[in-house]
């Protein structure tokens, strides 16, 4: 799974060499940053992918997106981008990899939960063309807010 895209990079599956700039930048990216162990998880799971987005001249790692495939549904878990790379569309690259990956695999369904108060995540989604799709309230803490439930339908 290796694809050159339109924007100056390219994505590709994560090796455990990139987990110290994947959790760089998941630590400025979340209020509630994942530890270590659970990309480690992810990593070795089976029904979980980790994509890196890297820049072409060894730059180091821009981005990330962590989803599990279970049948035919694939559930988004993560994603961020580092704070100098944003608005440069590296998250909707990553976007658009998956929903091609979900394509291939019929992939019936892709789905999310986000903060309510991610009007930035929001944003991207709903550009992507995910529909809202149901709301948790109180599911968050440190800050408390709402999960806000989107899903896109494939093929
Ligand atoms: C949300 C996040 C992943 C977006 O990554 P990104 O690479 O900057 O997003 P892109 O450049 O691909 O944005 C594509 C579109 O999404 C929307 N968008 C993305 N970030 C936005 C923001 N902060 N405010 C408003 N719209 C935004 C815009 O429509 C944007 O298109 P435009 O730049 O042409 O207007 C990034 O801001 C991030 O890492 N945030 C912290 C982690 C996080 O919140 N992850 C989501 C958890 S559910």
């Amino acid at each position: 799974m290796r694809k050159k895209i339109s924007a100056p990079g390219k994505i590709e599956p994560a090796t455990p060499d990139d987990l110290d700039h994947i959790l760089d930048i998941e630590r400025e990216s979340s209020p509630n940053p994942w530890k270590r162990s659970f990309f480690e998880d992810e990593l070795t799971g089976r029904l979980s992918t980790i994509l890196v987005f890297k820049g072409l001249k060894e730059e180091g790692i821009k981005g990330f997106i962590i989803f599990r495939k279970i049948d035919d549904i694939v559930e988004i878990n993560n994603i961020a981008v580092c704070i100098p790379e944003r608005r440069k569309g590296v998250a909707a690259s990553l976007l658009s990899f998956l929903k091609t990956f979900a394509i291939k695999e019929s992939v019936i369904e892709i789905f999310l939960e986000v903060r309510s108060q991610n009007t930035g995540a929001v944003k991207l989604y709903e550009k992507f063309g995910f529909r809202f799709s149901g709301i948790r309230k109180g599911y968050y803490s440190n800050p408390k807010d709402d999960a806000l439930m989107f899903k896109i339908d494939i093929n």
